[in-house]
């Protein structure tokens, strides 16, 4: 496995692999890896000849105050994990050559992103779009893969891709959970034990927001969301920044639930620590 920090020796060879018509599968991340990082590296396999995983830990999709200096982070376990899961190049750039002082462009969508996360953090999808736009360019891969976990984050990607025309298709993994339900998150490390156990409420309440909807067959979305919201008040750290339901192809709030079409998201602080997870209804 190569291990790549230059942006220009990135560059070269994923324009000879492309030259010998090789198809590359590419997995974005800020390191820290998880089996949910690693499912994303199984998805892309089936469909490449080389895969590139890129760690990066993006400065300018966090916000002021917020957890980039404590970002959790440990290289040389990423490294042995990529070279275990059959990784063929890892791409550790650093912050100065992705944003040289006077860099001065950006890519900002500007709809999907704006509500929910980007309610609550304005400046992150500018910072996603503009790192994930910086990564495609460089690392030129045919196949994308993200986590569902991140819907809000896949749908502005996916917009993107399709509005400045990136030759590639982003591929989707479902969540993958710890053994207690909780979504697998880098941030979860944040998490003491008393704070782990409200963290369980989250998928609770989105179990509950489900069976009501497949069960009971409950469409309206103000039932569904009391139900959601008073669950998660049950946590003695827990403050709720939105549960909503959505249309998963724009993330638009819904009026009535359309099975198959609406998702139920929340985003919660643990004192602190901001998790995120969505159940599609
Ligand atoms: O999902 C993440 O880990 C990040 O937002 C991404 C896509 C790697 C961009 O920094």
């Amino acid at each position: 496995m190569d291990v790549v920090s230059s942006i220009q020796e990135m560059e070269k060879v994923s324009i000879e692999l492309r030259n010998r018509e090789s198809v590359i599968g590419f997995v974005p991340t800020m390191g820290y890896l998880h089996e949910g990082h690693l499912s994303l590296i199984d998805l892309v396999r089936e469909k490449s000849d080389f895969i590139i995983l890129s760690i990066f830990v993006n400065p300018i999709q966090f916000g002021v105050g917020e957890d980039l200096d404590r970002y959790p982070r440990d290289l040389e376990q990423d490294l042995s994990l990529c070279r275990e899961r059959g990784v063929d190049c890892v791409f550790v750039p650093t912050v100065d050559q992705m944003y040289p002082e006077d860099a001065s462009t950006y890519v900002s969508e500007e709809s999907i992103g704006t509500g929910l996360c980007g309610q609550a953090r304005p400046t992150h999808f500018r910072g996603v779009t503009t790192i994930c736009a910086k990564l495609f360019n460089i690392c030129r891969p045919n196949f994308v893969a993200f986590g569902q976990k991140d819907a809000q984050q896949v749908v502005v990607i996916k917009r993107m891709v399709r509005d400045l025309h990136f030759p590639l298709e982003i591929l989707v993994g479902p969540t993958v959970r710890e053994p207690d339900g909780l979504a697998m998150s880098s941030r979860n490390s944040y998490l003491n034990e008393k704070q782990r156990v409200d963290a369980q409420l989250i998928r609770e309440a989105l179990f509950a927001g489900q069976r009501l909807v497949d069960e009971k067959g409950i469409r309206n979305v103000d039932r569904i969301k009391a139900e959601v919201i008073s669950i998660l008040s049950q946590g003695r750290f827990i403050r709720v920044n939105y549960a909503e339901i959505v249309n998963r192809e724009n993330m638009l709030p819904e009026t009535e639930i359309e099975p198959g079409r609406s998702m139920l998201v929340v985003a919660v602080w643990i004192d602190s620590i901001r998790l995120i997870d969505n159940q599609p209804l």
